[in-house]
């Protein structure tokens, strides 16, 4: 029998690499609480990724290096706590609790930017981890609709001597748009600043608390409330949405070069082909590319940006859309797995680009 002291079980710990810091358990710090009692450990390991496969990595890898130490005739209670990555400089008083700022966007209306948010949203909630969603297409909010909440109304509280919105909530996600406030969204006519206050508001006038990721649906294009949006909040990086039509991708690499320029300098985390193919709830083995194949993977490729997932046409994701429901809850949808991994891939590059780019600030652009 190979003894259990706390000296073999650094040494033990020292083996396994942390695959997000790449440095091993105990040089990294993650080893936040152990207890040797007699032949039974308690572990405590933290991990810097809520996705699946990193979580099932770290799991496997302390478990192979501690039978490979102390024999099979011990007990292993392995908590894993969850500590998402984050990168942000200066400005820690907007959005202090918030750790990632994702903004979701797209060249062009219509290619199911915000069926991406609110699936990514839900996607990235079923992880674990803290999410919240901001419906910035003041002209035309879709959130609401979307997840089943149009005739909620955020409660107004006292905080810390402010009145503060709190977010609706709904399948775990944490959200407001301007659709939640009635009279203001009639007022169909918006002019720009309006909207940017609008915007703005949501984040300095609203209590979110703690959120690993906070995703922002932005609207089409890039406008005002793409300027609003980087000068307001440290942006953690954009995901892009395309259809494979040419007259859609000729539009991403407009809303890549925004991202790109020096005043904006948000890095983009990837791209994600929607609508990619078409497949018969009835055959899900066929796919058929009606839009053309590859369009968006060699787009992405000449852009040196990586692909973060293709999500099919269904119905399904439609209905899902007007019902109210997003399609990634029913799991039994192919559709639900193709969302799933696309957050798995977010979470991914997040990670990557907190731990090899610069920190986030809030852009000093003033005008293009
Ligand atoms: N992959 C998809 N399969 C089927 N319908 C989709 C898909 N993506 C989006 N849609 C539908 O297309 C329409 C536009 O999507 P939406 O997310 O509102 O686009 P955007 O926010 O880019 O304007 C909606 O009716 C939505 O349900
Ligand atoms: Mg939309």
């Amino acid at each position: 029998m190979k003894p259990i002291t706390q000296d073999t079980l650094i040494a033990a710990l020292k083996t396994v690499i942390d695959p997000i810091a790449k440095e091993d358990l105990i040089t990294s710090g993650k080893v936040r609480f152990f207890e040797i009692l007699d032949r039974t450990l308690n572990l405590e390991i933290e991990v810097l990724s809520p996705a699946l496969h990193v979580k099932k990595k770290v799991e496997n890898a302390v478990r192979a290096a501690l039978a490979e130490a102390f024999g099979d005739d011990f007990t292993l209670n392995l908590t894993l706590t969850v500590n998402v990555t984050t990168r942000r400089s200066g400005q820690q008083d907007i959005l202090p609790g918030v750790k990632n700022i994702i903004a979701v966007a797209s060249g062009k209306g219509g290619v199911g930017k915000s069926t991406v948010a609110a699936n990514l949203a839900v996607a990235l909630a079923q992880t674990g981890a803290k999410v919240g969603l901001v419906d910035a297409d003041i002209y035309g909010p879709s959130v609401p609709l979307m997840f089943d909440v149009e005739n909620r109304r955020p409660d107004v509280r006292k905080i810390d001597d402010k009145n503060l919105i709190i977010p609706v909530e709904n399948y775990g996600v944490k959200m407001l748009s301007i659709g939640f406030f009635a009279d203001v969204a009639q007022a169909v006519v918006w002019r720009g600043p309006m909207a940017s206050k609008a915007l703005k508001q949501m984040f300095i006038d609203a209590y979110w608390g703690e959120l690993d990721y906070m995703l922002i649906d932005l609207p089409p294009g890039t406008g005002d409330i793409h300027l609003t949006l980087v000068q307001s909040v440290p942006v953690t990086g954009a995901v892009i949405v395309s259809t494979p039509q040419k007259v859609a991708l000729a539009d991403v690499q407009k809303g890549v070069s925004m991202f790109r320029l020096p005043a904006v300098n948000v890095p983009v985390l990837g791209v994600v082909e929607n609508m990619a193919y078409f497949t018969p709830a009835e055959l899900p083995e066929n796919k058929y590319y009606i839009f053309g194949k590859d369009g968006v993977k060699n787009m992405a490729d000449s852009l040196e940006i990586p692909l973060l997932g293709e999500i099919p046409l269904v119905q399904s994701i439609r209905e899902g859309g007007d019902t109210g429901k997003p399609v990634v809850l029913d799991e039994a949808n192919p559709a639900s797995a193709a969302f799933k991994e696309l957050a798995e891939q977010v979470i991914l590059r997040v990670n990557e680009r907190n731990l090899e780019q610069q920190p986030t600030k809030v852009s000093e652009v003033t005008r293009f």
